[in-house]
């Protein structure tokens, strides 16, 4: 680390050399409620396209019903690796769900009451602000699908996860990122056990939370600077 960095540059960095996608966590260390509440926040606080927020925060802390998702979460399970992975050891266990096209559809009830209500637009910049996310939809993107407004509200839920995980990390808190399931299978389990209706929300992705068992399973490598950024 080069003399001119300064301390916040120096911790920014340590956290994300310090945070790897934990495979098993210490089962007996919890996380406290204020680091926790702190994680929630920095999702909450996330940025998301036109500040619709298109997700929605489960945690499951319940075991028997974190047992629910492991037959087809083979990223969380253990499977791989001998253990009762992060579904069986994580502090806090979380799911992203990403709304769909029948509450983030432009024609839908959701995005001006959101403008409206939390968003506190006034009145009169209602139908701009409607305008501008109809041809966003429309024309720009082109999200016209439920699966593809659905995807899009999932890219917006992994700015969330990525500020979950870095928050995590400043608090030297471990967390993983987790795609390995089958969200067909997990959508059902979250209508029949949670009341999570299907045509309303889609499981994104999860992320795991608590503190490492072990040393990482694997070393961090990542491509050069070179090779990942170019200056234009
Ligand atoms: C969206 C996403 C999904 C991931 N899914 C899983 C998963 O299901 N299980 C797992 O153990 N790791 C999962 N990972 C972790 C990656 O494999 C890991 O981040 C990558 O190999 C780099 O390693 P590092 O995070 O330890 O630096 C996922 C990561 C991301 C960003």
């Amino acid at each position: 680390m080069s003399d001119t960095q300064s301390a916040v540059q120096s911790q920014i960095i340590e956290a994300f050399e310090f945070r790897h996608a934990t495979k098993v966590f210490d089962p007996t260390r919890k996380i406290s409620d204020s680091e926790f509440t702190t994680i929630l926040e920095a999702a909450r606080l996330s940025p998301s396209s036109f500040g619709l927020e298109p997700w929605q925060i489960l945690v499951v802390q319940d075991p028997a019903k974190r047992e629910l998702f492991r037959p087809f979460s083979w990223g969380a399970s253990g499977v791989f690796n001998g253990t009762d992975g992060q579904l069986g050891t994580a502090s806090h266990f979380t799911i992203l769900l990403a709304h769909t096209g029948a509450t983030m559809s432009h024609a839908s009830e959701y995005p001006l009451k959101h403008a409206s209500e939390v968003k506190k637009f006034p009145a009169e910049a209602l139908e701009g602000f409607n305008a501008a996310y109809t041809k966003f939809q429309k024309e720009d993107f082109q999200l016209a699908t439920d699966r593809e407004i659905t995807d899009w509200s999932a890219r917006q839920a992994y700015i969330a996860l990525g500020n979950m995980m870095t928050a995590a990390a400043l608090m030297e808190v471990d967390s993983c990122p987790i795609e390995g399931f089958d969200a067909a299978a997990a959508s059902k389990v979250l209508e029949a056990e949670f009341g999570i209706d299907p045509q309303q929300y889609k499981p994104a992705v999860m992320a795991a939370f608590g503190y490492r068992a072990g040393a990482p399973m694997f070393p961090k490598t990542r491509r050069s600077v070179e090779a990942t950024v170019r200056w234009l």
